[in-house]
């Protein structure tokens, strides 16, 4: 039964711009959310993953984007996680609650010595889902730098890194762009990426299935994969086929309020070893 960690969206609001996304026009409906991100965690439990929720903290908007805060790992039956460091100082000061949480449940922290350097958990670092490596998107949040620093603590574990830079700020977080479907195949938004980042991605998968942009921009890159299940805010006729050939059904989930904060269904969770 897959675990996975949610943050309920009790303080969540827009306040600031830190995404093309973003914009204090676009007040949030704080019901609505709510009603919605109980949706997800329905769509998640029917889909028999058992959830974990962390304790939303008053005057953290952005808390309910759980992807970012660290990144989880598990190497030979030890449990990790690596904090972030986030580039927005308000988005940074999420990063202890999460490291308490997982320090409570027994997780080996790694610290790393950003120096003037950026990572942002699961946002930029994406597992391969067989865990034979993490694809690291830079460029926006994460930091060249940052993406080095990551890969010499996991080289120390035998885990490879692949560093790819990040182009689109509509894309400005990994997560945006590339959604591994299985071992063999990903989705991804090739506009989103430098030259060599996307010669670096075709030599990792079988099949690499495109995104357009406005597919991408409208978070259908930004799914969840759960029990032969897409769970996405939206779904086009062309990803429905995509979808289709790799045994894939969608399940769309409405996330419209928190695409007002740059989010969808990924950045909202992750999942737990
Ligand atoms: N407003 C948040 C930010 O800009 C959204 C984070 C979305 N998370 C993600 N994993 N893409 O930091």
């Amino acid at each position: 039964m897959p675990k996975v960690l949610l943050c309920p969206p009790d303080y969540f609001d827009v306040v600031d711009q830190k995404n093309p996304y973003m914009s204090r026009e676009s007040a949030v409906d704080r019901v609505k959310a709510r009603t919605q991100w109980e949706a997800l965690c329905a769509v998640l439990q029917q889909n028999a993953c058992e959830i974990e929720t962390i304790d939303p903290v008053a005057g953290f908007e952005d808390m309910v984007f759980a992807a970012n805060q660290v990144f989880v790992g598990e190497k030979n039956g030890v449990k990790f996680v690596v904090p972030s460091r986030m580039l927005y100082p308000s988005r940074h000061r999420e990063v202890p609650f999460y490291v308490d949480w997982f320090r409570a449940r027994g997780y080996r922290i790694i610290e790393l010595d950003y120096g003037d350097d950026y990572l942002e958990g699961h946002g930029d670092l994406l597992w391969h889902p067989d865990g034979s490596r993490v694809y690291a998107g830079y460029g926006f949040r994460s930091t060249r730098g940052g993406i080095e620093k990551f890969a010499a603590a996991m080289s120390e574990m035998g885990i490879p890194v692949v560093p790819l830079q990040l182009i689109d700020p509509y894309c400005y977080h990994l997560d945006t762009c590339l959604c591994p479907l299985n071992k063999d195949a990903a989705l991804i938004f090739p506009g989103a990426y430098s030259a060599d980042a996307l010669a670096a991605l075709h030599q990792f998968w079988n099949r690499i299935h495109l995104l357009t942009a406005e597919e991408a921009h409208r978070f259908m890159g930004n799914g969840i994969v759960v029990n032969g299940k897409y769970v996405t805010p939206h779904v086009s006729p062309q990803l429905k086929v995509l979808l289709q050939k790799e045994g894939l059904t969608p399940v769309i989930v409405d996330t419209s309020e928190f695409e007002k904060a740059g989010g969808s269904c990924f950045c909202m969770k992750t999942f737990l070893p």
